[in-house]
């Protein structure tokens, strides 16, 4: 299967419909995914990245449908994570000699992967290739989201390949962002970014200013996941630029386990409290042992402010609390408020650890949480509403 971008431009990647865990368990797929890759037919012909190792047969096959291998003269590496390089093994055995064009952590990663001495030719920011009329130029984007990503820029066409950056997991046929539900494909980039992209952020807006600093003309951002831009490509770009630059919305997110429901009902009387301080600010709450991490984490992006609640077990914290901790960690969120709160029947050392642990992942943690022993009477009740009222004063 293939489908047309432009006249000169083939999409010869793979939709994977089914794909509902990506990174291994990592990443949440709701909506698939697709593994795009593209071939560009000029006076000479360029492939651009490949698809996942187990549609390596079917997308070489299907790329012989469209052309014959031997005429490729050219491939571009973008990036060489495994969801774009899976098929060079089986695509080089028929091809060996020609040339993959990569950055020199590319060569390198794919030889750490694949074991293989292909014909690299390592390139750097500015670098052109001749395709003919119009060239290729290449533009290093180191730790978007690794050390090897690269974009190229198709001359005369305009067209950017931007490999992950401004892609989403999103399976669709439509093919172009003006053909897809708007609601849902924006939410799969802020998902996509908020997971991915948030630790490099600052490199994200670096990278965005010296490519507008090249003045290039934009007819098409071709990502390697998801939908191309082609209405409005610059819509996308601004985004990002937005998202890094320490997002948030009006949002609080409350995010809780709880064993029997009495750190749940803490939950509830601290949003309560919230909302009656501030009828504007939205208020969400998440048991982390029911809702997906991924999302959850899009839900942290958003928020000016969380609150996380756990129960004291065997002088620590329940897992599911323990694990969210530890992925926001890495992510590095800046300029977010928090607080902690959990209940506890003895020893009640919850509260501090997740204190302890926010206030490490950069959260603004200005209180010393809130805790309560067994099950929340009325009086205690009230105690949590009056510390949502006093947390919506702080943030
Ligand atoms: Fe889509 Fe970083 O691979």
């Amino acid at each position: 299967m293939s489908m047309t971008v432009k006249s000169n431009i083939q999409w010869v990647g793979k939709i994977d419909w089914e794909l509902r865990r990506f990174h291994g368990d990592e990443y949440s797929t709701h909506k698939g995914s697709s593994y795009n890759s593209y071939l560009i037919k000029e006076e000479k012909i360029a492939l651009i990245d490949t698809v996942w190792g187990p549609y390596a047969k079917e997308f070489v096959a299907n790329l012989a449908k469209e052309i014959d291998l031997g005429k490729i003269d050219y491939i571009i590496a973008n990036h060489a994570e495994s969801d774009h390089s899976g098929a060079f093994p089986e695509l080089m055995r028929h091809i060996p000699q020609t040339p993959i064009y990569c950055t020199k952590n590319g060569a390198k990663i794919l030889k750490g992967l694949y074991h293989q001495d292909w014909n690299f030719r390592i390139v750097k920011t500015g670098d052109k290739l001749s395709l003919g009329s119009k060239e290729l130029v290449f533009i290093e984007a180191p730790m978007l989201h690794w050390p090897d990503s690269m974009f190229c820029y198709l001359t005369g066409d305009a067209v950017l390949f931007s490999n992950d950056a401004f892609g989403q997991h999103f399976a669709s046929e439509s093919m172009f962002n003006d053909r897809v539900d708007q609601a849902e494909l924006f939410q799969e980039c802020i998902k996509y970014y908020a997971n991915i992209l948030t630790p490099f952020s600052p490199m994200v807006i670096r990278k965005i200013k010296e490519v507008l600093g090249f003045n290039l003309p934009l007819d098409m951002i071709c990502t390697s996941h998801g939908i191309i831009w082609r209405d409005k490509p610059a819509q996308i770009v601004e985004k990002y630029l937005e998202w890094a630059d320490n997002y948030q919305e009006n949002q609080v997110t409350i995010l809780y386990d709880t064993m029997w429901n009495s750190t749940r009902v803490m939950a509830e009387q601290i949003a309560a409290g919230i909302g009656e301080a501030d009828g504007e600010v939205t208020v969400k709450l998440y048991n982390l042992a029911k809702t997906d991490k991924n999302d959850v984490i899009t839900e942290i992006f958003k928020s000016k402010a969380i609150l996380v609640g756990s129960p004291t077990i065997n002088n620590g914290i329940l897992v599911h609390v323990a694990a969210i901790l530890e992925e926001i960690k890495g992510l590095k969120f800046k300029n977010k408020k928090a607080g902690a709160f959990g209940s506890y029947g003895w020893s009640g050392e919850s509260v501090k650890i997740v204190s302890q642990r926010l206030a490490e992942s950069g959260f603004e943690v200005g209180d010393e949480g809130l805790r309560l022993t067994w099950s929340p009477d009325e009086a205690s009740r009230q105690t949590c509403r009056e510390y949502g009222m006093r947390f919506a004063g702080r943030v």
